[in-house]
């Protein structure tokens, strides 16, 4: 979700209004997803390299992770499950707060039964980190390192491989994002920032599915 702080800035808005008109597309584009009939859609909320950014704007955008999770009548409404993918809470690393961890794990539970489309929000996440844990993982488990051992040891073993990669905002390069799983999607590149990124745009990459 490329492109906040640049869209902001152009308006002459500081960088945290950007990723709040981030958060408020994304709810937008989760509906335009429902009505369009996709089975996953994984997001990228916060990286492991994210903390580095100013206090400030980490505490926002953290923030907007408690109102996205809290979202729970309208994701009901929608029929739509969350799940998480990120480094473990109580990892080496983990920095997440505990009121973020609150709002994930309420939103789990309280999205459980919902059968329509899986919202994945990653938060914490970074793929290399991800990658090694999981061949660290099979290694202590005595299983030879295989594709299929690799691929039950991600962090969430039941997402399925990507069909299509979203980058917004001119963005023409891969990230520290899905790159497991992202072996043989198709990629839509978009100059639009994502506080714009539409419904009709979601269309155009959605028909590169399947596309050779
Ligand atoms: C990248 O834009 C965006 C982020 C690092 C934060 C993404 C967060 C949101 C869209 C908020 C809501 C999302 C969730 C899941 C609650 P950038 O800051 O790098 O902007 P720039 O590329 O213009 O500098």
């Amino acid at each position: 979700m490329d492109g906040n702080g640049r869209w902001a800035s152009s308006r002459g808005l500081p960088r945290t209004a950007g990723h709040t008109a981030g958060e408020e597309n994304l709810a937008d584009v989760v509906r335009a997803a429902v009505r369009r009939d996709i089975g996953w859609l994984t997001v990228f909320g916060f990286s492991t390299e994210n903390w580095v950014r100013p206090r400030a704007e980490v505490r926002h955008i953290l923030g907007l992770h408690e109102r996205l999770f809290g979202r729970i009548a309208e994701l009901n409404e929608n029929n739509v499950r969350i799940r998480w993918i990120g480094r473990p809470f109580d990892g080496p690393d983990a920095r997440t707060p505990r009121f973020v961890q609150r709002a994930i794990r309420k939103a789990i539970v309280d999205t459980a039964h919902n059968t329509g489309m899986v919202l994945t929000v990653a938060f914490d996440y970074g793929s290399r980190f991800e990658i090694m844990e999981a061949a660290r993982r099979a290694r202590n488990s005595n299983e030879p390192l295989t594709v299929s051992s690799m691929s039950r040891y991600v962090h969430d073993p039941l997402l399925p491989p990507v069909d299509v990669m979203i980058r917004t905002s001119g963005e023409i390069r891969v990230s520290n994002f899905l790159l497991w799983q992202a072996v043989g999607a198709a990629i839509h590149f978009t100059d639009t920032p994502w506080p714009e990124f539409s419904a009709e745009e979601l269309d155009r990459a959605i028909s590169l599915v399947g596309r050779q």
